[in-house]
């Protein structure tokens, strides 16, 4: 089996973890993932930091063995995402609170922003166990909240995770979009100088 990888091309070095990660659309359909792993997976999100230390996040790890990732894979998920999102061994929903804990209204930007950041720690702690990940924007977010009932939040995105599968097994579609190299704008472009006085 061969496997494809995507380290970064830094311009200065940094840590494997980032450097090594990237989002496979082509999963190993025969891995699956341990209660362990899951409970590491959700263990990274809880210890993100939060405005005022609020943790406005609440997340559901389906394991591909469950019925409700099929649901997800089904009905949850938009276009491309369809084909391979499905082959992981995990989803992630990540919902974003409505409410504080005494029925305030949270604004949606800094719930969406704190949702982020513990999103992030679930995919450097995949990295970290060898696992690969992939957001997913591309979600029916209604469908999602009705399939789990939930009201009181939004949801931002669905992770994928699992083991990096072969590519020579994909589809010739999916070969040409792992093929693809990595590329990022260069430091100098997303780096603001000070203004002058
Ligand atoms: C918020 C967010 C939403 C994304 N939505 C999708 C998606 O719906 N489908 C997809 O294939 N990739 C999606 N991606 C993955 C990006 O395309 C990917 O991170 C980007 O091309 C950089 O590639 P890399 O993660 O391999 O470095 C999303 C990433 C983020 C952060």
């Amino acid at each position: 089996m061969s496997h494809v990888s995507k380290t970064a091309h830094t311009e200065v070095p940094i840590s494997d973890v980032i450097a090594n990660r990237f989002s496979p659309r082509v999963y190993d359909p025969t891995h699956t993932i341990s209660d362990d792993e899951v409970l590491r997976l959700s263990e990274a999100a809880r210890w993100a930091p939060s405005g005022n230390n609020g943790q406005p996040w609440r997340f559901a790890f389906l394991k591909r063995e469950d019925a409700t990732f099929q649901v997800i894979a089904d009905t949850g998920l938009s276009g491309f995402n369809k084909s391979w999102a499905p082959h992981a061994s995990l989803l992630v929903v990540a919902f974003a609170d409505k409410f504080k804990a005494d029925g305030s209204a949270i604004d949606r930007h800094a719930s969406y922003f704190n949702n982020a950041l513990a999103t992030a720690q679930i995919v450097l702690e995949a990295e970290a166990l060898g696992l690969k990940s992939h957001y997913m924007g591309g979600i029916d977010h209604e469908e999602i909240l009705r399939i789990f009932g939930i009201e009181d939040a939004w949801v931002t995105c669905v992770i994928s995770v699992g083991a990096l599968g072969d590519p020579a097994a994909a589809s010739e579609a999916l070969q040409q979009r792992e093929a693809a190299p990595r590329e990022r704008k260069a430091l100098t472009e997303i780096v603001v100088e000070a203004p002058s006085k």
